[in-house]
């Protein structure tokens, strides 16, 4: 079939909207309308290079839709189930899913990173040229075909578009919280950035029952929106952030420290933020082949952990359902996280807005 798809063909160079062959799902892959597609930075590290990925390729990876199609062997997935996307999907036993760490999953990496299905073929081409897929979703499409491994249904009251939030953004941020750092209630958390993402760890700081929710924005605007979410302070980034941080923990620095922007300098302030015997979590995404310095002098002495969390630390089969119920108990305001839709042809718009700081999160809805 014809499908519309926002295609990128090499680095700095902007979203093109073209008309792609899908081909039907092969055995064990599902062919998804899609509803709702999130502007998630990562996509855009693959304009700027910060990710590398084989192009050309349709991103878009947080998102949710309904299932119109099925192939051969499908059993777990039915035709009409609203469906989230997962991006990481997992096998379920491999090293790493039987240790409980499915984002970590070792068997669906290399297709994954291929920009291809898990038999490294394509489903998307252009005039017999393959296409790739971003993390075997490639959302910015009309029609998708995916693993069935990446689908995760929800209940039909749940909207499509905070199904799609929860396919990134939420699984991402209030899962760092949540699964990595497992905030304990009363601590102070400190989260650089408020994008889709780091408003997602805030939130999830506050279900969590933290006591002090301090936000770091280079934007002014972000603070209004991050006390939105549950912010108790807020700091506009800057040379005196950390003496602020200090300033509002009683000389010591946050109990935890996020780091939701993906810069190696945010990631190497973090250390400085977090108080001895805290924990940072490394939750942005930093540019690949890039390094931090990270003072092994005080991290010794100060007993300072320092952990990345991917996807969350998701386990997606358990939390979309459980992230769908924390929203339908009002325990999650994924509503408000929602400040801005777009048709699929304005995707070059939603990511400029992206970058200019004032968005919660964008969406495209189909
Ligand atoms: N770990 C994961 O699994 C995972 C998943 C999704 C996204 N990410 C990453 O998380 C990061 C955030 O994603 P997003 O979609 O929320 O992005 P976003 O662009 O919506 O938000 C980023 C925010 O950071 C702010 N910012 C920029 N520079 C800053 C600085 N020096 N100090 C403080 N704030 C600053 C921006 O103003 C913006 O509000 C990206 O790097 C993305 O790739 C990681
Ligand atoms: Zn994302
Ligand atoms: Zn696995």
């Amino acid at each position: 079939m014809k499908v519309k798809a926002a295609v990128f063909y090499e680095e700095g160079a902007p979203f093109q909207l073209e008309a792609l062959d899908l081909e039907d799902p092969h055995p064990g892959e599902v062919l998804v309308q899609m509803k709702a597609a999130g502007v998630c930075h990562s996509d855009w590290h693959l304009m700027t290079g910060a990710t590398k990925h084989p192009l050309p390729v349709v991103p878009g990876h947080e998102g949710a839709g309904v299932v119109v199609g099925t192939g051969e062997g499908v059993t777990r997935i039915k035709l009409g189930d609203h469906v989230a996307l997962n991006w990481a999907p997992n096998c379920g036993n491999c090293f790493y899913c039987l240790r409980d760490r499915p984002s970590l999953c070792e068997t669906y990496v290399d297709p994954i990173w291929a920009g291809t299905m898990m038999d490294g073929t394509t489903r998307l081409s252009k005039a017999g040229q393959p296409i790739f897929h971003f993390s075997a979703l490639a959302c910015f499409a009309d029609y998708v075909v995916v693993p069935e491994e990446c689908c995760v249904p929800l209940a039909k009251d749940i909207p499509l578009e905070i199904a799609a939030l929860i396919g990134c953004a939420v699984t991402t941020g209030v899962g760092a919280v949540l699964n990595t750092a497992k905030v304990q209630a009363g601590s102070s958390v400190m989260v650089y950035g408020a994008g889709g993402v780091g408003l997602s760890i805030i939130m999830g700081a506050k279900l969590a029952g933290a006591g002090r929710i301090i936000a770091v924005d280079t934007n002014e605007t972000k603070g209004d929106i991050a006390q939105q979410f549950g912010a108790t302070d807020i700091l506009l980034a800057g040379p005196d952030t950390v003496q602020s941080i200090k300033h509002l923990t009683d000389g010591r620095g946050a109990d935890y420290v996020f780091e939701a922007v993906g810069l190696t300098a945010v990631q190497e302030e973090c250390l400085a933020a977090v108080r001895p015997g805290g924990t940072v979590v490394y939750v942005g995404m930093s540019p690949m082949g890039s390094n931090t310095n990270l003072p092994g002098a005080i991290i010794a002495r100060q007993e300072k952990t320092i952990t990345g969390s991917y996807y969350g630390s998701a386990n997606t089969a358990r939390d979309f359902p459980q992230y769908a119920e924390f929203y339908r108990q009002g325990q999650l305001d994924l509503d408000g996280l929602v400040s801005k839709r777009y048709a699929l042809d304005q995707i070059n718009e939603a990511y400029a807005e992206m970058l200019g700081g004032k968005i919660a999160r964008g969406l495209i809805v189909f």
